[in-house]
Order: C-alpha cells, then sequence, then structure tokens
C-alpha cells in the first residue's frame, strides 16, 4: 500500500510559499499486532502550524525538512489489530497532511455517533472550539453584559469564541477581513458588531465607535499590532486573551510591533494571559459535551472552508496569511 503526503521542502522564512512545501510517496506497511491503520478524510489547516516550519523549537518540536506536515486529521480505521478499534471506526487524530496514518492506538479518538459530521471534530469539536472554549471562559471570563472583542473573528477559534461570549450573556464585537466575513458574523452568529479590519484606517477608533463603554475582554489571535491599540480601549480590570498571533508568526523578533500602551495594565488594572489549549486536556469531555449541547440547540454554528486533495494544502496555508479563508480551513482527502 502506498501513502502520500505533503512534507515540507524548506524551512518557511517570512510568509510561507508554496515552494516551501513538496508531495511525496512512501510505502505503507499494514499494521502490527496493537496497531491501528486510519485512511485520513479531512485534515486541518492552522495558522499555528507556523511556527513549526522554521526549524526552530516552540512549545512543539519543529518539523524537519522532508517531515509530514503536522494536522489534525479526522478518517476511518480501514484496517485494525487493535482490540480497541475496528474497521470502518471514524476517528480524530493527529496525523497530519497525508492519506493514511498508523499508531498503536495513542493519539486517536472514537468518534461518537451522532448528529454532527465528523470533520466538525478537528474544527469547532477540536483544538479551535476548545481554544475558544477555554480561552474564553477560563482567562477571559466575560460577565453578563460585558463587551468580548474577538479578533479574526470569522475564523475557527474566533467565530466560536465570540458566540460562546453571547451565549454567556456578553456583548460581542468582531474584527474580519471584508463585508461577506462581517454580515456573516452580525446576520448568522448574532455577533452585536463586526469591524471590517481592511476598510478601517485606524483600527482603534473603529473598535472605539462598536465598543462605546470599551472593552472587558479582548480576545486575539493577531498579535502584537492589533494587542497595542487595543489596550487603551480596555475597561477598568479587562483581560487580554492571548490567544494566537497569526500576523506575527511570520515576522521576525526585531520586526514586530512591540507594545507600547502598557500604562494601561496600571491605570485599568489589565490582565494579559496567554493559553496553550492542550493544557485543558482533562478538562476535554466537559467542553465536548457542552460544545455539542449548543450545537445542537442551534446556538453554535460554524462555517468550513475546504478545499480538495493534498494537492491544495500549500496553497491553503499560504493563503491563511492573506486571509483567504472563511470558516475552519480543511483539505478533504476522499469521499
Ligand atoms: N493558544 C492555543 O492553544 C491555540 C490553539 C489553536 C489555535 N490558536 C491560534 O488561534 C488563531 C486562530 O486560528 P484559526 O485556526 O481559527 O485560524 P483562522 O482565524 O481561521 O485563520 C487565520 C485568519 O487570520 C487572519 N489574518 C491572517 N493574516 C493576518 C494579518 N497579517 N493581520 C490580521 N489578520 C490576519 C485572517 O482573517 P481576517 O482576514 O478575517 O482577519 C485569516 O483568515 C491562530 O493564531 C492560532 O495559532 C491558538
Amino acid at each position: 500500500m502506498k501513502n502520500r503526503r505533503v512534507v515540507l521542502a524548506a524551512h518557511v522564512t517570512g510568509l510561507p510559499k508554496e515552494s516551501d512545501f513538496a508531495i511525496d510517496t512512501v510505502d505503507q506497511p499494514p499494521p502490527s499486532e496493537g496497531e491501528v491503520l486510519v485512511r485520513n478524510h479531512f485534515v486541518s489547516v492552522d495558522p499555528g502550524m507556523r511556527g513549526r516550519l522554521s526549524g526552530e523549537t516552540s512549545y512543539a518540536p519543529p518539523v524537519p525538512l522532508g517531515g509530514v506536515v503536522g494536522s489534525a486529521t479526522v478518517g476511518r480505521v480501514i484496517a485494525s489489530r487493535n482490540a480497541a478499534f475496528a474497521e470502518g471506526d471514524w476517528v480524530a487524530g493527529a496525523f497530519g497532511w497525508q492519506e493514511l496514518g498508523l499508531t498503536n492506538g495513542r493519539g486517536i479518538r472514537q468518534i461518537p455517533e451522532g448528529p454532527i459530521p465528523p470533520s466538525a471534530q478537528i474544527g469547532v469539536l477540536g483544538i479551535p472550539g476548545l481554544t475558544a472554549y477555554f480561552g474564553l471562559l477560563d482567562i477571559g471570563r466575560p460577565q453578563p453584559g460585558e463587551t468580548v472583542l474577538v479578533s479574526t473573528a470569522a475564523g475557527a477559534v474566533g467565530s466560536a469564541t465570540g458566540q460562546i461570549a453571547k451565549i454567556k450573556g456578553a456583548r460581542a464585537v468582531g474584527i474580519a477581513g471584508g463585508p461577506a466575513k462581517c454580515r456573516w458574523l452580525t446576520d448568522e452568529l448574532g455577533f452585536d458588531a463586526a469591524i471590517d479590519r481592511l476598510a478601517e484606517p485606524d483600527i482603534a477608533a473603529a473598535v472605539a465607535r462598536e465598543c462605546p463603554n470599551g472593552v472587558d475582554v479582548f480576545f486575539d489571535n493577531v498579535g502584537n499590532s492589533l494587542v497595542d491599540p487595543i489596550m487603551p480601549l480596555m475597561r477598568l480590570h479587562g483581560r487580554i486573551v492571548v490567544s494566537g498571533q497569526t500576523a506575527d508568526y511570520n515576522l521576525g523578533a526585531n520586526e514586530r510591533v512591540g507594545l507600547k500602551n502598557t500604562r494601561a495594565f496600571i491605570t485599568h488594572r489589565l490582565k494579559m494571559q496567554g493559553l496553550v489549549v492542550f493544557d485543558y486536556v482533562a478538562d476535554f469531555p466537559t467542553a465536548w459535551a457542552e460544545l455539542t449541547g449548543w450545537i445542537v440547540d442551534g446556538r453554535l454554528r460554524y462555517r468550513e472552508d475546504v478545499v480538495e486533495g493534498l494537492e491544495a494544502l500549500p496553497a491553503a496555508f499560504v493563503g491563511l496569511f492573506w486571509g483567504e479563508n472563511f470558516g475552519r480551513k480543511l483539505a478533504r482527502l476522499t469521499h
């Protein structure tokens, strides 16, 4: 059996390019005793993967040259010599950008039967939804009536964050790129306001306009260039959740904007905290149950932006940093 994969062809510097990636084919041995072979139906495309592609160590080890690009995956067991998994089972895992995945059973979880399609297990019920859930509820802690500002609000993490803020009785204001994304946020997801970052010459003025009483929780996915102008708009005891830094991932330390408005930490008694969602792994089942309930009730909606085939993955990844994705970016590898 053969396994096609997208591998790292060159360490990424600056904005990623399609030529940083290559496709290869390797032999796939059948599962040995205790092992499970999975065919991946969907793989995710994540901005956070950028940190592992430059050859430097962050909290996750770097992808080596020739290594498979990491991602969440969802697929079906095609051969099993592990009693816990049967052929045909749907499983979520993290096999990366390749057609097949082999495991001794660790790192995959069976997907419960139900009304929610398997692809959602690596989107709104996967790492993005869990990041929104724990980042907002454990760090942001919005109270009813407070204002929650969310950046990359039409993306996988951001769209869930704003809706959870609404569920908790807060006012949700999103920042996104372009009128179609902004309309989706207000007209379909129930955000109270949306700011088109591409149409606003002064983002702080736009946030001040849409958050006239200030911002209680700022859930940021962009980075310093956005956090700095928002700091003076935070309310007393405001919380800044550092979820992601999509704009900063492609910049060297000297190219990133520095934070100048830190006096607001004192004057407004602000807190700023980051998260690694995997710190909450023991609580994932609680989050899955609650998120699933909200999806079934129609209170938590999601959008998937799906490209077809392994070949489409490099361009899909590059496009994340140009705002081309509208919702959770996925590639479908098989029907
Ligand atoms: N802390 C954790 O444990 C954890 C876990 C998972 C993900 N994350 C982070 O969460 C963030 C969102 O991830 P996601 O999967 O939901 O991605 P996403 O928001 O669906 O996609 C990326 C979006 O970022 C925006 N963007 C790209 N380049 C930008 C730039 N230069 N300036 C401003 N905005 C830019 C674009 O949206 P617009 O054009 O609409 O603005 C783009 O669509 C990422 O930073 C990721 O690393 C953190």
